[in-house]
């Protein structure tokens, strides 16, 4: 059935898509609370190494409200901008729960960054530097390159000897030098080495990269292991989950061996973004057109790249559902664009769907990472609404859509 995942999950709970696309507009990102909470869980129970933290890596959503819902889930979070610490305070998270992960920052940023009271990790010798010379005597982490990377696409390995990511283990020395000079105290590690495996293994083999860079260090309060937690984009095609017991069970003995050998109750933080919120999302759209053009056949609709960027940006693929009012038994392959004025402008290439009409619903799967977050006013198009499907069944308006007012806001001074 086209609707078999939402069906199963109950992921609409009291409403029904058609319902919300009446209420709130369309396009319109929907989020269920039950799933969100249910994967914050599954990954504080990841290792039994007992001191450990999840920190959401907010970079994937930073909806206030569904923050607020991670936070008090007990996961601690990252941040990557001034921006991301700001809503995090906002949302609840204490400043010594965050881990700034800064990357290329001006000093400004640095300082409200040290004056916010959370923990900044620097991406190079430069910026250890400033850090410094900002805040001698301080306590600081490094992030390091490995010098492995790995990801869904090149865009986004963030390790590796050929991205912009972490400080070059050739420069210990250099490093070394810097925290001597300026009197600062590593009290961490992290790196990340890229986004989305679905094998646990590779993310094994980071670790113990990290691990072994950590052992140039002592008195670490810290090891920030990254994230990269994949989730299945091709449920329909019934692709498989990653096996998180399997990783746990891998990962639980490798920790405490290495902290029993460090000889401290050291911290392992996971910065996971993608597994926690992506498959609480499905962003619904409407069919407002269909064509064939020289025999190929288009459904026009407004889930324009405006409004989820991942296709046009590294070709990702997203499930996608039909809701029709006059649901057709017949499928075919069909091309879903939206409405930007851009030849890439499209969602799903040659889809076999069930044969759609003008007014269907479709509802495109696992939006939640790297959906809003990325999405633009391109072609002045408005950013849609978030709806929150809450633990009993109601829904909840948890940012409402832009406005043309929206548009002019900056050129009113
Ligand atoms: N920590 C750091 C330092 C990161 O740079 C990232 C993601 C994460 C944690 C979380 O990674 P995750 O668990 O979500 O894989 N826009 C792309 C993904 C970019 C990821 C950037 N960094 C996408 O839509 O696939």
């Amino acid at each position: 059935m086209s609707n078999s995942v939402t069906n199963k999950l109950n992921f609409y709970g009291n409403t029904t898509p058609f319902d919300l696309i009446e209420k709130y507009g369309s396009p319109l990102y929907v989020y269920n609370e039950n799933i969100l909470k249910e994967k914050c869980r599954e990954l504080m129970s990841l290792v039994s190494y007992p001191n450990f933290s999840v920190n959401y890596s907010v970079k994937a959503n930073s909806n206030l409200e569904l923050l607020k819902i991670v936070c008090e889930e007990g996961l601690n979070a990252d941040a990557m901008s001034p921006g991301e610490i700001f809503v995090n305070i906002m949302a609840g998270y204490k400043p010594e729960n965050i881990l700034y992960i800064s990357n290329n920052v001006d000093k400004e940023e640095m300082q409200y960054a040290i004056d916010a009271g959370v923990t900044v990790s620097v991406d190079s010798v430069s910026q250890l530097a400033l850090f410094g010379k900002l805040n001698p005597g301080g306590k600081v982490c490094i992030r390091f390159n490995p010098g492995v990377g790995a990801g869904h696409h090149e865009k986004v390995i963030t390790g590796g000897k050929k991205t912009k990511f972490g400080v070059d283990m050739d420069l210990l020395d250099d490093v070394k030098d810097v925290l001597k000079k300026y009197d600062l105290k590593l009290i961490g590690i992290n790196q990340h080495i890229g986004s989305l495996f679905m094998e646990g293994d590779s993310y094994v083999e980071g670790v113990k990269s990290c691990l072994s860079i950590a052992e140039n260090f002592s008195n670490l309060e810290f090891i920030d292991l990254g994230g990269g937690f994949g989730i299945p984009y091709h449920k329909l095609d019934g692709e498989s989950r990653l096996d998180l017991a399997d990783l746990g069970s891998k990962l639980t003995p490798i920790l405490t061996e290495w902290a029993n050998k460090y000889g401290s109750n050291v911290k392992f933080k996971f910065e996971p973004g993608r597994y926690i919120v992506a498959e609480s999302s499905v962003l619904l759209g409407t069919v407002n057109a269909i064509k064939t053009n020289y025999s190929n056949k288009y459904a026009g609709t407004d889930l324009g790249f405006n409004v989820l960027a991942r296709p046009i940006m590294y070709d990702s693929h997203h499930d996608i559902e039909v809701y029709s009012q006059t649901p057709s038994n017949e499928t075919e392959p069909i091309t879903v664009v939206g409405n930007i004025c851009e030849s890439g402008d499209i969602i799903a290439k040659d889809r076999i769907l069930p044969v759609l009409n003008e007014g269907d619903i479709l509802g495109v799967l696992d939006a939640g990472a790297y959906g809003y977050c990325m999405s633009s006013n391109y072609n002045n198009r408005l950013r849609p609404a978030e709806v929150l499907i809450q633990s009993d069944g109601t829904e909840r308006l948890i940012r409402r859509r832009d406005t043309l007012q929206d548009l002019i806001r900056n050129f009113q001074v």
